[in-house]
């Protein structure tokens, strides 16, 4: 098991890796919980947790309403919680990032915790304060900055993932690796077969530095004024194409990287050899490089995109692999070179 903590002024976190949801408990210190959870997590590990009151969630981003959190409060008001009770999020994005936000506002901030249960979320959602739910179909429009006092990763709740929600979150573990750790590339090439395999051992390693990666980042800039930022290396187009297919997240920004990957050899940044390396590594994993999206549709989604001011885009580019930077690129720029390369000019 290892620690690593996230000081910001955004609260103070510990992120325990290789720990088990069975050590729960001990990160309570006998405070008042309530757990907060959905109904897959609840089946499959509400044995863990049935000595305490629990509120039980359904499933999917429609879920992640100002409705789902008026639920959650008045069901910790039936419970009798005070300003001292904590509560603990046990599940994926859904649950810490709804859990986190009903935490922040429920008799304006109790402390909360989380145990991730998805590599997605062991990996970015839980990890770095970011809390909200979504306003209709625009996601984590409604949201606060506020850290969970811990965050337990338990690699063997990742194993019970099926295949698309596993690879969904190894794009983030990818994503790290471009913007920071060029060696944490090397190491998931090297060891693409018992990565396929969810071997616990390797997952353990790929959650220990991405997280150890993100709290680096979110340390310096909790609240994304710059350097954040670059964690939404292959977002911009993912967003758009998550938004336009209705395919998970990190499928959407394997894409994105893709794209983004392009972009930087086209504007000179990176190579074509890393360009294609980066590529390659992508789509040995299996994620896909074309969707067939109407360039329309694509540059409509990405006129609302959070990251844009006055028709400029804060683009996240590499300039070598495992270094990111931001570059404003204007809309209409971003559409020449997008259509440039699908011309294959
Ligand atoms: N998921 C990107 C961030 O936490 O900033």
């Amino acid at each position: 098991m290892n620690e690593i903590k996230c000081n910001a002024d955004t609260g103070n976190s510990v992120i325990y890796t290789g720990e088990k949801i069975s050590s729960f408990e001990k990160y309570l210190k006998g405070r008042k919980t309530v757990v907060i959870t959905d109904k897959n997590i609840n089946r499959l590990y509400g044995n863990h947790f049935s000595n305490y009151p629990s509120v039980v969630i359904g499933t999917g981003e429609e879920i992640k309403s100002l409705a789902t959190v008026e639920y959650i409060i008045s069901e910790l008001i039936k419970n009798g919680c005070d300003r001292k009770t904590f509560i603990l999020g046990i599940g994926g994005g859904i649950v810490t990032d709804i859990t986190g936000f009903a935490s922040s506002v429920f008799m304006r901030g109790v402390d909360f915790g989380f145990v991730s249960s998805t590599l997605l979320s062991q990996v970015d959602a839980s990890v770095g304060g970011k809390n909200g739910v979504n306003a209709g179909t625009l996601k984590n429009m409604i949201g606060v900055f506020r850290q969970p006092e811990f965050v337990i990763c338990d690699p063997e709740m990742i194993t019970t993932l099926s295949d698309s929600e596993y690879l969904s979150g190894l794009a983030e573990v990818i994503k790290h690796g471009f913007i920071r750790n060029s060696s944490l590339l090397s190491f998931i090439s090297d060891n693409r077969n018992l990565i396929l395999d969810k071997d616990t051992a390797v997952i353990e390693k790929m959650v220990f530095e991405s997280v150890k990666i993100k709290t680096d980042v979110v340390t310096e800039d909790p609240k994304e004024s710059g350097l954040r930022k670059i964690l939404n290396f292959g977002h911009t187009f993912g967003h758009a194409v998550e938004l336009i297919n209705g395919i998970p997240h990190g499928h959407a920004v394997a894409f994105g990287m893709i794209c983004a990957l392009k972009l930087s050899h086209s504007l000179n940044y990176i190579t074509e050899a890393d360009k294609n390396y980066g590529i390659n590594l992508l789509k040995n994993f299996g994620y896909k490089e074309d969707f067939n999206i109407e360039e329309s549709d694509l540059f409509d989604c990405l006129s609302h995109d959070k990251k844009k001011s006055d028709d400029k885009i804060d683009f996240v580019l590499l300039n070598k692999i495992g270094n990111a930077f931001i570059e404003k690129i204007e809309i209409k720029e971003l559409r020449r070179w997008y259509n440039d390369m699908c011309s294959g000019s």
